[in-house]
């Protein structure tokens, strides 16, 4: 069983060079469905977690990929199509951005996969000042889409996105902290570059950041 799973992981490693360190850019990405009894436990997670500033370039596999959406915005109740991270009115406003270093991605929840907003790397305008955020494979960006607010005035809805994007953002810390991955929040990146590279609409707004790498040995 152990080796069906290291063979697995090593495949998911392999076939995840092949997509992202050789220039094979899919449109979109079907992610394997999460796995939802890996992981620490919640009390252990709290205890590990920890902003971190030293990374790896080493891939993530496509399946810690797929957890680590699932665990920061997915959908937990199909019936209902609700998500992991509340959001106020259910207005379910923040959408993850994935910034690799062949292109940048953005998470569907309903259909758990990943859809292609732009080829190449970006990750610069990310880490802004931050160097060390380079060292990072992946980045995950929260951008907040005030038109799903429907209602409030518009300092209300920085409130609410605010609060939802924190939400999200703590999923992702704890599901890192359970998983020996190093990250770290981040408000710093080149905002207005960054509406022009995602194309962003001006009900959309952009939140915080998360650099991902396995933890530095
Ligand atoms: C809203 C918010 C924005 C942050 N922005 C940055 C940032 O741009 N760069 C950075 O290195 N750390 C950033 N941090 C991380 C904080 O510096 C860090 O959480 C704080 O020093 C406490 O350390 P801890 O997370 O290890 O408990 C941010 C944290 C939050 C909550």
């Amino acid at each position: 069983m152990k080796f069906m799973k290291f063979t697995l992981i090593i495949l998911q490693i392999v076939l995840f060079n092949a997509l992202f360190g050789q220039g094979m850019i899919k449109k979109a990405i079907e992610l394997p469905e999460p796995e939802i009894k890996e992981g620490a436990l919640l009390m252990e997670a709290l205890a590990e977690r920890a902003s971190m500033r030293e990374f790896r370039e080493e891939p993530i596999s496509l399946q810690h990929i797929s957890n680590m959406l699932w665990a920061a915005n997915g959908i937990n109740r199909p019936e209902e199509e609700k998500r992991t991270a509340p959001s106020a009115i259910n207005a379910q406003d923040i959408d993850v951005y994935v910034f690799f270093k062949s292109a940048v991605y953005r998470y569907d929840a309903h259909k758990h996969m990943l859809s292609r907003v732009k080829t190449g790397d970006y990750r610069e305008q990310v880490a802004a000042r931050q160097e060390f955020v380079l060292e990072a494979p992946v980045i995950f960006l929260l951008v907040s889409d005030f038109s799903r607010f429907d209602r409030g005035d518009q300092e209300q809805k920085f409130t609410w996105a605010n609060m939802d994007a924190g939400f999200v953002g703590q999923n992702i810390l704890l599901y890192c902290a359970s998983e020996n991955f190093a990250t770290v929040p981040r408000a710093q990146m080149n905002k207005d570059k960054l509406r022009d590279i995602l194309d962003l609409e001006d009900s959309q707004h952009l939140m915080l950041n998360f650099p991902v790498s396995h933890k530095a040995k």
